[in-house]
């Protein structure tokens, strides 16, 4: 199986994120989960990770808590997208596993610098600040990465925060430049393939079908997270952001994009967080990244409602 960090901020996506990573043991090994803030701030999504875990009945998955604020400015967070908690939705038990007492960007040096160069995979599903914190503390890591598959940014979908930029990229602007500059093999799903993977109600009534516990919990957090993307871009669901990186991870198949250069708006006020990505190729800059555009959204949600029940 393949060694992976998630880096993560939950949020109801994030969770479902992990759990198909969770229920994916012969391809995916988690190495562990290092959580930052974002979507809600850090005490609630390095609880709400051990939340899934346990939820999935893997509650020796090792949980860090990384940075408790991005780079350069002050949190944003997304509570009117993902609730007080950051997971709302389900009636879910607070966590008794503990959370590791290690800062989840020395996990990650660590744990770079330990296992064989290129062997570990990154999936960053929030503000990239505990990556690039990684690597401005020890850039000699930069080389052992993998790959990175994260889910950021938007080129023709522009943005769900600002007009212009996606919620993970806005949050650190300062901490995607690093990234985006690194040299670091990147795949990105961006909202303009996310919002195709959307839970409509028949996808939803397949989670719940399972009967499990978490085949339930996963249609009660999307009936959640669903009610704001309805009401906000009048789609037929909630777009599924993060999971396409797990999913990525176990069928690039589904999945479909170009090799492109983005690189990241950090100064402006009014565009600040977008990702820019040259799509024609008009800049001469290098591609530094491969954005994803198309996914086979059947055979995604198949897959996930697959591997969910093996929970
Ligand atoms: C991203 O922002 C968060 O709200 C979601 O969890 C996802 O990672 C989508 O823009
Ligand atoms: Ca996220």
């Amino acid at each position: 199986p393949r060694k992976i960090i998630i880096d993560t901020d939950p949020g109801q996506d994030d969770a479902v994120a992990i759990l198909l990573a969770l229920a994916s043991p012969d391809e995916i090994d988690l190495l562990g989960i290092t959580c930052v803030a974002g979507n809600v701030p850090l005490p609630l999504t390095s609880k709400n990770a051990r939340i899934v875990c346990e939820l999935a009945g893997k509650p020796d998955i090792k949980v860090f808590a990384g940075c408790d604020r991005p780079l350069g400015r002050e949190l944003v967070t997304a509570e009117h997208v993902h609730g007080k908690t950051g997971l709302d939705g389900p009636t879910l038990p607070d966590p008794a596993m503990p959370l590791q007492p290690d800062h989840a960007v020395d996990f990650i040096v660590e744990t770079l610098r330990r296992e064989a160069p290129g062997s570990v995979t990154l999936c960053p599903l929030g503000p990239l600040t505990n990556i690039a914190m990684a690597f401005e503390k020890a850039p000699d890591i930069m080389a052992r990465v993998a790959e990175i598959v994260l889910m950021g940014g938007a080129y023709f979908q522009v943005g769900n925060i600002t007009p212009a930029a996606e919620f993970n990229i806005y949050v650190d602007p300062q901490a995607a430049n690093i990234v985006f500059k690194s040299g670091v093999k990147l795949t990105v799903m961006p909202l303009d393939v996310t919002h195709k993977a959307l839970v409509t109600a028949p996808r939803n009534d397949a989670f719940r079908a399972l009967g499990t516990p978490v085949g339930v919990a996963v249609a009660q957090m999307t009936d959640f997270f669903e009610r704001f993307d309805k009401e906000k871009y009048g789609s037929e669901g909630a777009p599924l952001h993060d999971p396409c990186v797990t999913a990525y991870l176990l069928r690039p198949d589904l999945f479909s994009g170009r090799v492109v250069n983005v690189e990241i708006e950090t100064r402006s006020e009014l565009t600040l967080g977008m990702t820019v990505a040259d799509w024609w190729g008009v800049s001469g800059r290098s591609p530094n990244a491969m954005f994803i555009g198309d996914i086979d959204a059947d055979g995604f949600f198949s897959l996930l409602t697959e591997r969910l029940a093996r929970l």
